[in-house]
């Protein structure tokens, strides 16, 4: 299994990757956006043959300017017979790593799913993630969301 960083010919298996595991699906200018602002947050992970069996696909929050500057997972996922194997943390860890190398971030923002027990495990156990508050009927099912941060230690 190979972790790097996405490129732009990365884009279309990732969507695919995405849209095989999460109801939340993206038109592609926005992969684009996201890649050719931050190059640095989103990763893959392919298989020995360069398929891609997960994705990480992040960003840095601009909007508001009261804020110290911060990154946002907006999208992870791996596919399922790839699950369990540590895909998911290592590629958080990348990205949360270039976070704070290129864009000095202090902190890193996600949102999911209330019922998501997998990806809660992930956020709250393993990456210490903590639930900064509830965003009601945040999806457009009209689930409840959990917004969620983690302090990223600075290196200066
Ligand atoms: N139940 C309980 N714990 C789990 C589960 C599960 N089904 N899956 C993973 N975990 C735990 C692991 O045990 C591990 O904990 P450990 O460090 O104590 O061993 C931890 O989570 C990390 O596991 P990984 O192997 O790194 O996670 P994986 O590669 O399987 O990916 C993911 C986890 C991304 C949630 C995967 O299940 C998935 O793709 N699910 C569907 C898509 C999804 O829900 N994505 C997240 C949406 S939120 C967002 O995108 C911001």
């Amino acid at each position: 299994m190979n972790i790097r960083q996405a490129t732009a010919d990365d884009l279309l298996a990732m969507q695919n990757c995405n849209i095989m595991n999460l109801p939340e699906n993206y038109q592609m200018k926005y992969y684009f956006y996201h890649l050719l602002s931050w190059p640095q947050l989103s990763f893959v992970a392919e298989d020995h043959k360069g398929r891609i069996v997960g994705y990480v696909l992040a960003k840095m929050e601009e909007d508001r300017e009261d804020e110290p500057p911060h990154g946002h997972i907006t999208s992870l996922s791996v596919m399922r017979t790839y699950r369990r194997l540590g895909i998911a943390e290592k590629l958080m860890t990348q990205a949360q790593k270039n976070m704070v190398e290129v864009f000095n971030a202090q902190y890193v923002s996600l949102h999911v799913r209330k019922s998501n027990r997998a990806a809660l495990h992930l956020y709250k156990d393993t990456l210490k993630f903590s639930i900064h508050e509830v965003e009601k009927k945040y999806y457009a099912d009209g689930e409840d969301a959990y917004a969620m941060r983690k302090d990223l230690p600075q290196i200066n």
